[in-house]
């Protein structure tokens, strides 16, 4: 037997201030994205958008039902509206931010494991790793590829 441990890679930014330009502009559509949260159940929004190889951005929020298992998260809705919308175009970058009662979160949102496994299918359909920017009101995490938020993740490849 051998003990072996896995480090996670990572970026910390102070705020989206300090992102480049790109990332800045992703962050502040998942802002936006927070418009379309429907959270009356947790009351807790989620914003999400992701940007395309070939440019295009799309968002998505929380979208929460009376059947709880039936709600869907910002992740999920924003990266099945891309491949609905724009099959065969490759996720190259996924932002999320989340706020409750009007106000984004001092720290961080943290995808779940379900969103997880889905980034991870559509970063390998991408080719590319997928630069996932996590952050509302403080601090932004940057993770340059889905393995460094899901390692040993599933795959059926
Ligand atoms: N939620 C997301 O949209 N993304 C996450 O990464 C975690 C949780 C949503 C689901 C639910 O509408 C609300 O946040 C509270 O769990």
């Amino acid at each position: 037997m051998e003990k072996k441990f896995l480090t996670i890679p990572y970026e910390e930014y102070t705020s989206i201030e300090e992102l480049d330009k790109k990332d800045r502009s992703l962050m502040t559509a998942a802002i936006d994205a927070l418009k379309g949260s429907y959270a009356p159940y947790s009351h807790y929004n989620v914003g999400a958008a992701v940007r395309l190889a070939d440019g295009t951005v799309v968002k998505g929020a929380n979208q929460e039902n009376a059947a709880f298992p039936s709600g869907l998260c910002a992740e999920r809705t924003a990266l099945f509206a891309a491949g609905a919308q724009h099959p065969g175009v490759g996720v190259v970058s996924l932002a999320v931010v989340c706020s409750q009662n009007g106000r984004l979160m001092p720290n961080p949102g943290s995808p779940c494991g379900a969103c997880r496994q889905v980034m991870a299918q559509y970063e390998r359909e991408a080719g590319v790793p997928m630069r996932i920017l996590l952050g509302s009101g403080g601090p932004v995490l940057a993770f340059d590829g889905v393995e460094s938020l899901m390692p040993l993740v599933f795959s059926d490849l």
